[in-house]
């Protein structure tokens, strides 16, 4: 039996990744601000979600989770928003093709704006100062006044995740369901993939079947299948979290209204600690990321403490390891959970484990990784009779430099011709719709073996 929770019984337990703001006192006014506004989300909108995971965790649906490592408040422009819903839709609709399975949209953003980091400060030419954790937090420049935690920053992210869930939700009104007539995307970089043929009759396909479907039902593909939209963000930041955690009318329990989904990352997972403390006790859907360092024990542990009554949908695990570890890593944890019976929804992360340095320092990630440990996750899921419901990208609409390889051949020399992330490199919009158009393809070949 665990004892009660509340939504301040995360103050009692050990904290990682904690901010340590100068001024209590405007912390605590700002966070009663905050406390006041009206959520981003509504309740309902959070159970169909995870009514859908626990479909997904069925294997009748398949989550598609991506956005940038961090949003930065800069980032807060309609073109940007627009890009980034416009290619998750656009996977959706290859994932859809290749799993036969309808799929869950979730954005990695309208609120992803606090990071945990290594290390709590940054040294430059001597100078010591905290390091720059997100907007949400303090700002990238490298001064001491910019790297300093204002809790105003609090209430701006707030705006800023309400104005880009505001777009979102009104273009997605308006129509941004042809998004699913693949004629209508820029496809040029298929021309540069070794694959070009098998790109082009894959797309040929997928529009003959949406012309198929749409001549079968007499109808637009928008008029029919509203496209639903989730959000997500790591829930670091525990005061942000807790001061949009309420109760509502005719419901039981606390919702966590600042997003649909949100995650533990793997540095906070500690099953003693705040952050799962205060996840425990919410009803959203909760993801939580586990890396290398994750024990079997641990993550029974988690299910156990997260998931007490196991009730579907409730839990997703976010697996990242790298395409080197997963072999070895994925196998224990998913025995350790079948034997415990535990309900989860299996996500496999494959940005994480795979950031590389190059030689002068810039972080990036290899395609071939990142398809390599994703290849690996369905094979292992499959092999062991658990299934992988699910995939989290970082990724962004724009034709950024960031990670290497794809179907034009980045390479490191052109990492620095468009490096914009704050934080980790993401796929850009070509990479990112190839991702999809090489998992489809294994999920489809998967499906024609008879298996989910
Ligand atoms: C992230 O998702 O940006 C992140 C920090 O991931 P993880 O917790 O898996 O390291
Ligand atoms: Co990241």
């Amino acid at each position: 039996m665990l004892p009660s929770w509340s939504p301040i019984s995360w103050k009692e337990k050990p904290i990682r990744q904690s901010v340590a703001y100068p001024d209590q006192q405007a912390l605590a006014a700002t966070l009663h601000a905050l406390s006041q506004l009206p959520p981003l989300v509504t309740s309902w909108e959070v159970e169909n979600l995870k009514r859908e995971l626990a479909e997904a965790a069925r294997g009748e649906r398949f989550l598609l989770q991506g956005g940038d490592c961090c949003e930065s408040f800069a980032s807060c422009r309609s073109d940007l928003i627009a890009n980034k819903l416009k290619i998750l839709l656009k996977m959706g609709v290859v994932l859809t093709y290749g799993s036969h399975r309808r799929v869950i949209r979730v954005g990695r953003f309208a609120g992803q704006y606090a990071k945990p980091r290594s290390a709590d400060t940054e040294t430059r030419d001597g100078v010591t100062l905290p390091s720059f954790r997100g907007n949400l937090i303090n700002c990238r420049e490298f001064t001491p006044e910019a790297r300093t935690a204002h809790p105003v920053f609090l209430l701006r992210g707030y705006e800023r995740a309400a104005m880009t869930l505001n777009f979102i939700r009104g273009l997605i009104d308006g129509g941004f369901a042809d998004m699913r007539h693949p004629e209508l995307w820029d496809l040029d970089f298929v021309n540069h993939a070794v694959e070009s043929r098998g790109y082009r009759e894959m797309m040929r396909a997928l529009g003959e079947s949406v012309t198929f479907m749409e001549t079968m039902i007499g109808r637009r593909i928008g008029e029919f299948d509203r496209v639903e939209f989730f959000t997500s963000h790591e829930g670091l930041h525990l005061d942000y979290e807790q001061a949009q955690t309420r109760q509502v009318p005719r419901r039981t329990g606390w919702y966590d209204l600042t997003t649909h989904f949100p995650w533990i990352g793997d540095r906070t997972r500690d099953p003693g600690g705040a952050h799962v403390e205060f996840f425990r006790g919410i009803a959203n859907p909760v993801g939580v990321k586990v890396g290398p360092s994750c024990t079997p024990e641990e993550l029974v542990d988690l299910c156990g403490i997260l998931n007490p009554e196991n009730e579907p949908g409730r839990l997703t695990v976010i697996h990242r390891f790298g395409a080197g570890r997963l072999e070895d890593r994925l196998p224990p944890l998913l025995d350790a959970v079948l034997r415990a019976g535990a309900e989860v929804l299996w996500c496999c992360d494959p940005m994480h484990g795979n950031t590389i340095s190059t030689a002068s320092g810039v972080k990036t990630r290899d395609f071939d990784e990142i398809l390599g440990e994703l290849t690996q996750a369905f094979a292992v899921h499959q092999r062991m009779g658990t299934r992988l419901g699910g995939v989290h990208f970082e990724l962004t609409g724009e034709n950024v430099t960031e990670c290497i390889g794809g179907a034009r051949g980045l390479t490191e020399a052109d990492l620095s011709r468009a490096y914009e992330s704050d934080v980790d490199p993401r796929l850009n919009y070509e990479q990112a719709l190839e991702m999809a158009l090489l998992i489809a393809r294994q999920m489809s070949l998967r499906n024609g073996q008879g298996a989910g």
